[in-house]
């Protein structure tokens, strides 16, 4: 396949071109990082939520579901931090005018050295073949060590600066290794300076002091305000957890790669309360549960690497990235955090209420521990459909574009095709639509010939395909053809069901 920026670019237009994803206002020339899930993405969407929602609720006997307001009282932000600190470090090249993230910059600077490390170890692997000791070589060779140190360096003064907000630092660091404007080309940069990502508005008429309202940036705080009300309401013990899908809202500088970083997108947070104490078990436990849950969508596992935060946020003692590797190189799908008791305790101070919990089994009271799972929905929808688009050359030379998804997430689950359009067999077609589509999202077309209704159904995913002919008039019997190998079987009419509801089950 074409490489991988070429690649991106057609995923993308694909997923325009099939009803997945469109800009958002695209009439008035697009509004910019945000988006809209057409017929085709807003149902995989919904798979996606619902395989999480059923593997975190359902599954899970000590896990319940709430859907909490966007809006929620000022106080939240000020109490969670995200007033004062929920900050992105600009910088501006004066030249070109663009902004971007300081930490960005210096991050994308490490990678390449990162990169020229790679290039020597793969070097060096073609030259001494199967002899080549690949740990020795990389604790050996000065240019790997020279690149090593030079990436701890960027990091250790990159995370004082940035801990200490000393912002000038930063920029002192831009300036020093050199980094350039990728679009001017200059290294003309102004001051870094401090940019908070939420977004504001007011709530109540003006006249009458309309107070200063935020969207909120994540879901989390939502559960937090009502953990005490879902213990109660709930006869809820420790430990348990309550979970959420919903929309968030940052103002991201550098909003790009498509719907992987927006301004307005969707998280799927779990928080789970737990003893003091004993976070960095349940933190393992959630951890290893949730990489259980990315493999069981059947992506290899050599897309998926684990990245243990050194620098951690005020609030956690322990944060995991499992990492993706979209087209553009790895990133970050979804944190697994160690949270303390910094949400619970920093509410229990700013509201004046107690969120303790009492522990029949101690006799004691206190403020629960928290460990988070966030994954983002659309990140995890670009993880999927850029996973599974493949171009395929198939044995006759022609060229077909299929979807590879996961059976149980695809958009139509069942296209039900007559091979005619004539002679009854749109009529049976109809017929087994109008059963079918009590038990799964189906499809039914009888326009153009055969062939190009399969291609249209395998570029959207559509894993299986029922063929109406003559024999099902005689026997009542069709063909079910299987997206991926194409095969098709011959199956009875009243077993369609139960053989497509046995093949997409999926199962964490
Ligand atoms: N409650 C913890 C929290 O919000 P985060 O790492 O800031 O942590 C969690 O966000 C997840 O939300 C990320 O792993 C990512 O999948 C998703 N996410 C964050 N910002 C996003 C954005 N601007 N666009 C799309 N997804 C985003």
């Amino acid at each position: 396949m074409a490489n991988t920026e070429d690649r991106f670019k057609k995923i993308i237009a694909h997923c325009k071109e099939y009803g997945f994803i469109f800009q958002s206002s695209e009439i008035y020339d697009g509004l910019s990082a945000v988006y809209d899930y057409g017929q085709n993405g807003a149902e995989l969407k919904n798979n996606i939520k619902d395989y999480w929602w059923k593997s975190m609720v359902q599954y899970h006997e000590d896990i319940v579901g709430i859907d909490a307001a966007i809006f929620m009282h000022p106080a939240v932000w000020k109490a969670s931090g995200h007033v004062d600190a929920f900050n992105d470090p600009l910088i501006d090249n004066k030249d070109s005018k663009k902004r971007y993230r300081a930490d960005v910059l210096i991050e994308e600077h490490v990678a390449k050295l990162e990169e020229k490390i790679e290039k020597e170890v793969r070097k060096a692997e073609k030259r001494f073949g199967d002899t080549f000791d690949e740990a020795m070589f990389r604790k050996t060779n000065p240019r790997v060590l020279a690149n090593i140190e030079k990436i701890a360096d960027i990091n250790k003064r990159f995370v004082k600066a940035l801990e200490a907000d000393r912002l000038g630092e930063i920029k002192a660091l831009i300036e020093e290794l050199g980094i350039a404007c990728p679009v001017s080309g200059s290294r003309n940069w102004t001051d870094v300076r401090q940019f908070n990502l939420m977004f504001s508005s007011q709530m109540g008429s003006l006249n009458d002091g309309a107070s200063q309202v935020y969207l909120r940036p994540e879901t989390a705080q939502g559960i937090f305000v009502n953990y005490l009300n879902v213990q109660k309401t709930g006869r809820k013990k420790l430990p348990f957890g309550i979970a959420q899908i919903g929309k968030a809202f940052r103002n991201e500088i550098v909003a790009r790669q498509f719907v992987f970083r927006m301004r307005e997108f969707e998280q799927m947070e779990m928080q789970f309360f737990v003893r003091p104490g004993e976070e960095k078990e349940w933190y393992e436990y959630w951890k290893e549960e949730r990489m259980k849950w990315h493999l069981a969508l059947g992506i290899p596992t050599k897309h998926f690497r684990v990245h243990e935060h050194e620098k951690l946020a005020h609030y956690a003692n322990a944060a995991v990235d499992i990492e993706f590797e979209f087209p553009f190189g790895f990133r970050e799908l979804e944190g697994v955090h160690s949270r303390t008791d910094f949400d619970l305790g920093a509410h229990q101070k700013h509201s004046g209420k107690k969120l303790q919990y009492f522990d029949p089994e101690t006799n004691e009271s206190y403020v629960p521990y928290v460990v988070e799972t966030s994954i983002g929905l659309d990140r995890m929808f670009l993880a999927i459909v850029s996973h599974a688009y493949n171009e395929e050359t198939l044995e006759d030379g022609s060229q077909r574009v299929v979807m590879n998804i996961t059976p149980a997430l695809a958009p139509i689950k069942v296209a039900v095709l007559p091979l005619m359009k004539k002679d009854g067999l749109p009529e049976k077609g109809r017929e087994i639509f109008d059963t079918l589509k009590y038990d799964f999202l189906c499809q039914y077309e009888d326009k153009d010939a055969i062939g190009r209704r399969y291609r249209r159904q395998d570029a959207i995913g559509t894993p299986y395909c029922i063929t109406i002919d003559h024999q099902t008039l005689e026997d009542n019997t069709v063909t079910i053809r299987e997206r991926d190998t194409m095969q098709q079987e011959r199956i009875p009419v009243e077993k369609i069901s139960s053989i497509v509801a046995d093949r997409i089950r999926l199962r964490p």
